[in-house]
Formats: structure tokens, sequence, C-alpha cells
């Protein structure tokens, strides 16, 4: 199930590496196999305790395996364990990050800009409204209400004024809505979300882009989870204009560790301005920042950060680049036809109701019933149903007010209701719809 047979690479490799400090003295490092033979197998007997997030049948929340390289490129780098704060203590690895970062850039089509990896979406995110605070300072930030949570919290930490924007029937930012905030506030950023973590919806950027030439605010794309989604050659018409139209933004924020095949602790931030360079500026007795070349840390919040990251991304895109012609875009492609594959079972099945068209590569739906409660309950059982037979979804919680669009007969008998949801991540869902589907529906037989 696991591929082991890419790990003897890594011994010809670690190998390699050595060779390259072979003037150095010998340091004569003897380890304890067999006190590492056991705590490496109680790490694993620990780690059973799992979901099968690896497997196709694991369809549930938003997780992804990491690329064998990705995976052997970041153990590799861990002998030499880079820091990329500074050039002094990761000269190759912020190498890699910059090459990396560029061809991310690429990917949305800018050629200048300033951009880093972070440790995550949430780091990153933090980075582009910290900016965007520092240059609208006491504007409003606003999202869709069905934005991430962090945008929230981030606002409260930075000290910014914060309000959430009513969605439309796609779970998109709703532009009516948008409109009258800007007639009536101070609006200084717009965040839109390219792929919200609930529903993979992309917010109406083209609009928002037209409405930023009359109101002047800054747009940052939080597209933490669907940025890949650029190279897909099988978007709805909607979803291509907003890609297309990425470049005219202000900020981008985009997680490799979602999409991008890595490990956790990878997310990017890109500025279109390189000048917003100025605002980390800082000035430390004990950075040793030694050359006048670019060092990470005078363009980051984050101090320390892992250049195994870097090392990783960067192997990834040399087998993988992010080309619309390639095999990482077919995979995107494959995710997304997985889930308008899912999609079309739902509609066409009478027991149950699609919330909305996927704009990505997830599906939230939910079995039909007289009330929101019923919904919720029935959504509540199917979870556990398909759990027990290794068919692993997730549970989303969804107004019942918008439910009642597509579910006109039911009673709204509270605020919200439980759907199902599948991120559909891995291009193997595709050939895992059938054996999906007829888990799911052995579940439904099962389930009063
Ligand atoms: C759209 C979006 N933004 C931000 C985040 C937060 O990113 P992270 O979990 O990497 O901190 C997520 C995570 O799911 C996300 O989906």
């Amino acid at each position: 199930m696991f591929d082991s047979k890419s790990i003897s690479l890594l011994t010809e490799a670690v190998k390699h590496l050595e060779s390259g400090f072979s003037e150095l003295p010998d340091i004569n490092q003897e380890p304890d196999l067999e006190g590492l033979r056991k705590t490496l197998l109680s790490v694993a007997e620990t780690m059973r305790d799992n979901y099968p997030y690896f497997h196709p049948l694991y369809a549930g929340q938003m997780m992804k395996p990491p690329h064998p390289v990705a995976r052997l490129a970041y153990t590799l780098a861990l002998w030499i364990n880079p820091n990329n704060h500074a050039l002094d203590a990761g000269r190759a690895s912020s190498q890699l990050e910059k090459d990396a970062v560029a061809s991310i850039a690429e990917m949305f089509g800018w050629d200048k800009y300033l951009g880093h990896l972070t440790g995550g979406g949430t780091m990153a995110n933090l980075e582009a409204l910290w900016v965007a605070g520092r240059l609208n300072p006491g504007k409003l930030i606003v999202t869709s209400e069905q934005a991430h949570y962090t945008h929230g919290r981030i606002s409260e930490i930075l000290g910014l004024e914060f309000k959430p924007v009513p969605c439309d029937q796609k779970a998109r930012m709703d532009l009516k809505a948008l409109k009258q905030i800007l007639e009536t506030e101070n609006v200084g950023t717009v965040v839109i979300t390219v792929g919200t973590t609930g529903t993979g919806s992309i917010d109406p950027l083209v609009e928002t882009l037209e409405l930023q030439s009359q109101y002047g605010f800054r747009i940052h794309i939080d597209s933490a989870y669907g940025g890949y989604f650029t190279l897909a050659d099988n978007l709805s018409p909607h979803g291509r204009r907003v890609y297309d139209a990425l470049k005219s933004v202000d900020s981008i924020v985009i997680d490799p560790h979602k999409h991008g095949l890595q490990p956790y602790g990878c997310g990017c931030v890109l500025f279109r301005d390189p000048a917003i360079g100025r605002f980390y500026k800082h000035d430390s007795p004990y950075t040793y920042f030694s050359s006048s070349d670019l060092h990470l840390g005078e363009i980051s919040l984050e101090c320390s950060r892992a250049g195994a990251s870097a090392v990783a991304l960067w192997a990834t895109q040399q087998l993988l680049p992010l080309t619309r012609e390639g095999q990482f875009a077919s995979d995107l492609s494959k995710s997304r036809s997985a889930a308008l594959d899912l999609h079309q079972r739902v509609q066409e099945d009478p027991r149950f109701v699609p919330l909305m068209e996927p704009d990505t590569d997830i599906v939230v739906w939910a079995p039909k019933a007289e009330s929101a409660s019923r919904v919720s309950q029935l959504s509540r059982r199917i979870f556990e149903k398909t759990a027990e037979k290794n068919l692993h979804l997730a549970v989303f919680s969804y107004p019942a007010k918008k439910m009642k669009a597509v579910l006109k007969e039911m009673e709204i008998d509270q605020e919200s209701v439980a759907c199902l949801r599948s991120c559909l991540m891995k291009p193997q869902h595709k050939e895992w719809m059938d054996r999906i589907w007829e888990l799911l529906n052995q579940s439904m037989q099962e389930i009063d």
C-alpha cells in the first residue's frame, strides 16, 4: 500500500550529499540502531491511529499525500537541516526557495513580485493582511462569509476592523452585498477566496476588480486551497475568468501543502508590488545577514523556517513543472473531473440534493428529508455508516435558509444543516468513483 521502494534512493542521495563535505575531518557518528529501531516501530504503531488519508477511499477533509519526491527531498535536506531565515543558515535552500516561488509567481502571470514561503496558509494570509493594514490603516477588511475563519481572527490580532459579506446560492461572495458595504463603509481590502474551504467556491473576482476602479480598495486573494487549479483544463467559464484575472490583484496566498503535493509547513505569499518589502525592515543585533544578497528573513514575518520545505517544493516542481501541459496539471484536472462525476451522480439520485455545482474539486450534498434537523441527522448517520465501510466523508454545516432554496420542501426547524462534503484531492478519486458510489449506496440501504 505504501511506496517503500523509493526509500533506497535516499541512501544513494545521502552519500552524494555527504561527498560534498569530504574535506572535513571525520566525526565518527555511530547511531544506536537498536534504540532507533525500537523507537521507530513504536512510532509506526502509534501512527496507525489515523484515518487513511493517503487512500482514495478517504474522500473527506482536505488531505493529500505528499509526492514521493517531496518526501525524499525533505528527508534528504534534514541531514543539513537548513534554516531559510538567512543565507548563512541555508544558502542552497534559500536559492531553491527563490526559484520555487518564482515558478509559482509565473504560474499566476507575475514576473515582478515579492514573495516567499511560510509555515502555512494562516501565516501567509497574516502577512498579506498585515501589509494591507499598513497600507490602509484604520480601514475595513472584508471577506465572504464562507471565507476561512482565519481572516476574522487575523484581523483581530492586527487590530483591523473586519466584516463578512453574505454569499449567494453558490457560496460565492454576493456582489450586491459587497457593493452595499462599499457604499457605506471605508473598505481598505477585499479578500477574494478562490476555492473556499467549505465548498471550494470561487468568488467573483472580475466584477470585484471593476468595483476596485470605482472604490479604490486592495484585493487580496486567498487561494490557499484553489490556487493551483489555474493549471486545470476543465474549469467552468466562471472559474477560468477568475484565474485569468489573478495577474491584476495585489496579493496572493497559495498553499503548496494543500494541492502542491508538499508535506505540511509549506504556504506561500506573493505581493505584486515589490516595494512593500519596506514594511519588513528590521534591525536586530543577533541576526547575521552577512551579505548584501536577499536573505529571506528580511522579507518575512517568521524568523526560522524549514529550508527542507523549500528543497521539497523545488524538487517537486523540477519533476512536475507548473505548466498547463504537464502531469501536475492533468492530475488537478482529474480531481476536478472526479468532483463533476460525483456531483452528477448526486444530482441524478432522488435521495440526494447537491448544494451547488462544484467550482473546484469539493462536492457538498445532502440527503433529502422533511426538516433541517432530519437532514442533519441523516447526514451524520451516513458519515458514520460509510466510515464503517472505510469510506471517509466529511460533515459540513450550511445555513438552513440557503439550503431551503435547493430543498424547497424542507422545514427550517434549526439554523444550520449538517450536509456531506468530499474533497476529491487525489487524482485516483476519478477511477475510484464507482467504488465510492457503491459504498455510499450500501450505507444508504443500511440506515433508516
Ligand atoms: C481558503 C483557505 N485559507 C486559509 C487556510 C488556512 O491554511 P493553513 O491551514 O495552511 O494555515 C485554509 C485551510 O484550509 C483554506 O482552505
